[in-house]
């Protein structure tokens, strides 16, 4: 890969390697914010850890010929289970922010979800994607706001510029106790913002027994019946993110909601919460059931999963446990900090050649084939093979 990653000390063979260089060039402030989470970073070093929990189960000599790695998301087929994960102010991390993060997920035959809070106008990265004729998804993801008018005024532009769905984060009312992030303060250079955001109103005055949680905050967080009005406002398909219970994906189910993406924020807004690679398992057993088919839903709802993804291995796992494709977050934007584009195609690149390795050493040709009989529970899990019916 090009001079940036020639430049390195040390040879970058995986992405912890680019975790390592990121650090290296990215400010203290931008180092605590792109990879801090909340409070004492529980959730976010078990979701690491939580794919390491599961050991594989591979099956010898079985026929891999004419093997591939397409999936199928949204009644498309995509050639590769793998989306970049929205995250913010990306051009914070480099100049090529979240041009060059489209262009590399394209060019890599992975999906990009453009972060609500992107530092790049959304016009400008959707025609990078598009033009790449073995591309994965584009999808816009939306944090909630208690304005309608600026809403139904988004959704036109996300749908204008050919966003192929949207993803309404659902488990970050308010911000979350950031105390890496506080310590190192945010320090946003000049010409870096959210260029999408709604211009900052002055705050009103309200009665002091009107404020109620956060400050206020909470007043204006999202419902299921703001799910039902968006999906009244958009032809696009709707995903929930953050779905880490059951009840809410069948909830969800019920809203005939297109997906939902198991997804504890990275650890970002409330700690202590389990790692995804816990949490997907009832999730899909709930949402696929005994039938394969939800009761609550006439169509089979797309499950994806972040957290954590570090290995080819892990997202085998995460497909394993039911998901249908993964999000990978920091990683991406890790090679972005210290090479740019480049960068983020050499991380999707490893992890591709790390995911095609373990699919061909498991014995699956395909990712249909991978199943929940290729994991090994070990001890200390709950037995998640007597859930039947996912995978
Ligand atoms: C965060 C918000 C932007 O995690 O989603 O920082």
């Amino acid at each position: 890969m090009g001079q940036h990653l020639k430049r390195m000390p040390t040879p970058i063979v995986n992405l912890q390697d680019h975790e390592r260089a990121a650090q290296a060039v990215l400010s203290a402030s931008a180092w605590a914010y792109f990879s801090g989470g909340a409070a004492d970073e529980i959730t976010l070093r078990r979701n690491l850890s939580g794919w390491q929990q599961w050991g594989l189960a591979p099956r010898v000599l079985q026929d891999l010929r004419g093997g591939h790695t397409r999936c199928t998301l949204l009644g498309k087929t995509w050639p590769f289970p793998l989306l970049v994960a929205p995250m913010a102010f990306q051009r914070w991390a480099h100049a090529d922010g979240e041009a060059g993060m489209a262009m590399a997920a394209a060019a890599q035959q992975c999906g990009m979800v453009l972060s609500h809070q992107t530092s790049t106008p959304l016009q400008t990265v959707a025609p990078l994607v598009l033009t790449e004729p073995e591309r994965g998804p584009l999808w816009f993801q939306l944090y909630w706001q208690n304005d309608a008018a600026y809403v139904q005024d988004l959704i036109q532009q996300v749908e204008a510029a050919g966003y192929e769905a949207l993803v309404l984060t659902v488990d970050a009312p308010v911000h979350g106790v950031r105390d890496r992030e506080r310590r190192a303060g945010m320090h946003l250079p000049q010409d870096v913002r959210a260029v999408h955001w709604p211009q900052a109103t002055p705050a009103p005055a309200f009665a002091t027994d009107t404020i109620g949680l956060c400050a206020g905050l909470a007043n204006a967080a999202p419902t299921w019946a703001d799910v039902a009005w968006l999906q009244s406002k958009t032809r696009l398909p709707i995903l929930l993110k953050g779905i880490t219970q059951p009840q809410d994906a069948l909830q969800a189910a019920r809203l005939q909601v297109a997906g939902v993406i198991v997804s504890n924020h990275g650890g970002r807004t409330l700690d202590t919460l389990p790692d995804t690679a816990r949490l997907l398992a009832p999730i899909a057993a709930a949402l696929r059931g005994q039938g394969g088919e939800c009761a609550a839903t006439t169509h089979r709802m797309n499950i994806l999963v972040d957290g954590g993804i570090r290995r080819g291995t892990d997202l085998f796992k995460a497909l394993a446990l039911g998901a249908d494709a993964v999000l990978l977050g920091r990683p991406a934007l890790f090679g972005l900090a210290h090479a740019g584009a480049q960068g983020v195609a050499h991380v999707l690149r490893l992890l591709r050649d790390e995911f095609e390795m373990t699919l061909a050493l498991c014995g699956c040709a395909q990712v249909q084939d991978i199943h929940m009989n290729h994991l090994a529970a070990l001890e200390h899990h709950v037995n998640v093979h007597s859930a039947q019916g996912f995978a």
